[in-house]
C-alpha cells in the first residue's frame, strides 16, 4: 500500500489523534490573552501592541526564552486566570488533534509572587475538568518545580500540593538547567514517587553536562519519561537502555529551533528510527509560534517524515502517557482507523501494544 498522490500531509497531521505530554500552560500565553489579563487586573504593560510584545521575542538560548518567559506571567492572578488560560490552550488543542494532554504548569512561578496555590491548581483543574465534559479531551495535569529555586523550596510546593493530590498525574523539572542538575532534586523526587506521582525531568538540549544530567535521570533519579533529552544520541549504551525501557522523550523540535541553532531533527529522527519512543510535542507555543500539529508538520518538512512516521509518533505518544492499559489500547486503535480511513500504511511492526 503506498500513500495517495494528492496526500494533504498538513490536513493529516492535525488531524492524526494524538496525546500532548511536553506542554507549559504558562508557555500557552498569547498576547491578546495578555493584554486581556493585564486589563482585568489593572496591571500596566510595558508593550501597547501584540507586534511590541512579539518583538521581545528575540530567543537565543533557554536563558532569554526564560527571561521574557517568567515576567509576563504577573497577569495571572486568580483562579479565573488560570482557568481562562488553560481553556484557552484546550480549544487550539482540540483543533489539532489532541485527545489527551498532560499538562505542566509552574506553581512557584506564581507562589514566588505571591499568588496562592489555590488559585493556580483550582483554576487549571476546573478547565481540565471543561475539556473533558465540553471538548472529549482527557486533560491531566503535571507539577513542575523551578530547578533554580532551592530544593527545599522544592519539596515546600510537594507538600502544599498533597491535598490536591488527585488532581495532579505527576511531577516534573524544569527551567534553567545550568548547575542545577536532577540530582539535587533527588529527595523531592524520591518523595513525589512514594506518594504515586509518576516521575518526568527536562533534559534540555545542549546544555553544559546534558549528558550526565541524561544518566543521573535514569541511573539515578528513575525517571518515567524525558523531557527532550535528545542529547542521549552521544551515549549509544544509554541509547540502548533507554530503548530497553521504552522510556519516552517528549521532543520539542519547533522549540528546539529557538533555543538552539536548530530543530535537532537528525535527532529525533535518528532515535525514531532505531524505535526509542520518542514523540513530538509544541513545549511553549505561545512563544514559538507552533502548536502539536504544527510541530508534526514542521518536524516531517525538515527531515522528509513518510505519513506511516507521523503515525508512529503519534502511536507513541499514548505509549509515552501515563494511561491504564485500556485507554492506551482505544486511542492506539483509533489511530489506526484513522490512518487506515486515509489510505496511510501502518508501521511496518505493526502499531505496537504497550509493554
Ligand atoms: N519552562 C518552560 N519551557 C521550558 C523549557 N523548554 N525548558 C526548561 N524550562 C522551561
Ligand atoms: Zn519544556
Amino acid at each position: 500500500m503506498t500513500t495517495p498522490v494528492d496526500f494533504d500531509l498538513t490536513a493529516f497531521a492535525h488531524g492524526l489523534p494524538k496525546a500532548e505530554l511536553h506542554l507549559h500552560l504558562e508557555g500557552t500565553l498569547e498576547p491578546e490573552l495578555k493584554f486581556a489579563l493585564a486589563a482585568r487586573n489593572g496591571i500596566e504593560l510595558p508593550e501597547k501592541t501584540v507586534e511590541e510584545v512579539r518583538a521581545t521575542y528575540d530567543f537565543t538560548d533557554l536563558t532569554s526564552f526564560l527571561a521574557v518567559y517568567y515576567p509576563a506571567m504577573r497577569v495571572l492572578q486568580t483562579a479565573e486566570d488560570f482557568h481562562d488560560l488553560a481553556w484557552a490552550y484546550l480549544l487550539k488543542a482540540k483543533e489539532q488533534g489532541v485527545v489527551h494532554a498532560e499538562m505542566f504548569f509552574d506553581p512557584q512561578a506564581h507562589t514566588s509572587r505571591g499568588v496562592p496555590f489555590e488559585n493556580v491548581i483550582t483554576g487549571y483543574r476546573r478547565a481540565a475538568v471543561r475539556a473533558q465534559d465540553e471538548l472529549g479531551i482527557s486533560a491531566e495535569l503535571i507539577l513542575c518545580f523551578l530547578r533554580d529555586f532551592s530544593a527545599e523550596y522544592a519539596m515546600a510546593t510537594l507538600m502544599e500540593a498533597l491535598p490536591y493530590k488527585a488532581w495532579i498525574l505527576g511531577v516534573g523539572l524544569d527551567s534553567d538547567e545550568r548547575d542545577n542538575p536532577p540530582t539535587k532534586f533527588a529527595a523531592v523526587f524520591a518523595r513525589a514517587k512514594a506518594e504515586g506521582f509518576f516521575l518526568t525531568m527536562h533534559c534540555d538540549i545542549d546544555q553544559v553536562g546534558s549528558i550526565d544530567n541524561i544518566r543521573a535521570v535514569l541511573e539515578d533519579i528513575g525517571v518515567d519519561r524525558i523531557d527532550h533529552g535528545t542529547n542521549i544520541v552521544e551515549d549509544p549504551a544509554l541509547v540502548a537502555l533507554a530503548k530497553e525501557r521504552g522510556l519516552g522523550f517528549t521532543t520539542c523540535p519547533v522549540s528546539n529551533s529557538f533555543v538552539t541553532e536548530q530543530m535537532k531533527a537528525d535527532e529525533i529522527v535518528g532515535l525514531l528510527r532505531e524505535g526509542v519512543r520518542v514523540m513530538v510535542n509544541s513545549d511553549d507555543p505561545a512563544y514559538f509560534g507552533a502548536y502539536v500539529g504544527d510541530n508534526y508538520v514542521a518536524l516531517a518538512e525538515q527531515a522528509g517524515l513518510t505519513p506511516t512516521e507521523l503515525v508512529q509518533l503519534a502511536v507513541n505518544s499514548f505509549e509515552a502517557a501515563w494511561l491504564t492499559p485500556a485507554r492506551r489500547a482505544a486511542y492506539i486503535a483509533a489511530i489506526e482507523e484513522y490512518a487506515t480511513a486515509q489510505g496511510v500504511p501502518l508501521p511496518a511492526q505493526g502499531v505496537r501494544l504497550p509493554a
